[in-house]
């Protein structure tokens, strides 16, 4: 699967991931865009925007809460567990957009949430931001301030954490492979980093079941799990297969 690019792998120094929703699939956390996705279930529109929250906090809070409660009890899968273990190898970065811990759960360690992350909560008044460690009595949950908590995420029309952003366009312009792994590209600017990866000449790969507007640019496209595909790349650049 791998060896189309062995040479490039074993002669790279960093290895940056662009990872979406399709990396934790395989631990139970459904997709957005897919047949199970959650847009398919839900309207984005009245539970993942900003106007949404102050129209009705309560089913914006309640919403997150079932999500996060799911997540809470998912669990890394071979997909994450192989790129926390790569990072013995190799100098990795992970972009994620996704919002759910799992890849720092699994052990990596240079993690960039675009998204945020639902396991943080801020005031939507003053600078207070903290974890979340327990549950809430009621919901929406109040700052010390009076002033209603949001989660940490970046909603639709948001803007993404700018120190968060500058550092991930910083680390796709400047790796030797960046590998993209479970995500639709629907979303910007999250979708243009592999755009900088390739015009800094990186080797780009994809892993994902489906195709996505960047397949053409690609290297190598691996149709197939994340769970599936990952293992292989640590069991190459380990030198355990040739
Ligand atoms: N392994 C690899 N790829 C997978 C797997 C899997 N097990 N399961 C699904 N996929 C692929 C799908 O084919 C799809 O292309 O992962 C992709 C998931 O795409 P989306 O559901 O659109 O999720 P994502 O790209 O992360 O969405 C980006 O949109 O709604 C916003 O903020 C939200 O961060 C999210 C952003």
């Amino acid at each position: 699967m791998w060896n189309a690019i062995a040479e490039k792998l074993l002669d790279a120094k960093k290895i940056v991931f662009v990872t979406g929703a399709g990396i934790s699939q395989e631990s139970g956390i459904p997709t957005f865009r897919g047949k199970e996705g959650l847009w398919r279930k839900y309207d984005p529109m009245q539970l993942a925007t900003i106007d949404a929250f102050y129209q009705d906090p309560k089913l914006v809070w309640e919403w997150y809460e079932e999500r996060r409660h799911n997540i809470l009890g998912a669990k890394p899968n071979p997909g994450h567990l192989a790129i926390a273990e790569l990072e013995k190898y190799k100098d990795v970065h992970i972009l994620t957009q996704n919002i759910d811990g799992l890849h720092q759960r699994a052990g990596s360690k240079n993690v960039y949430e675009l998204h945020g992350s639902i396991i943080t909560i801020k005031c939507t008044v003053c600078s207070f931001k903290d974890k979340i460690t327990t549950g809430f009595s009621s919901l929406p949950p109040l700052c010390k301030c009076g002033n209603m908590l949001r989660p940490d995420v970046v909603w639709f029309g948001e803007s993404l954490p700018q120190d968060v952003w500058k550092s991930a366009m910083e680390q796709a312009s400047t790796c030797d492979i960046m590998i993209v792994v479970g995500t639709s590209l629907a979303v910007s600017p999250a979708n243009l980093l592999p755009v900088y990866a390739k015009q800094n000449r990186a080797i780009m790969v994809e892993v994902n079941i489906d195709p996505t507007p960047m397949s053409y640019t690609m290297d190598v496209s691996l149709r197939k799990s994340a769970a599936n595909a990952l293992p292989g790349l640590v069991d190459l650049v380990s030198g355990k297969v040739f």
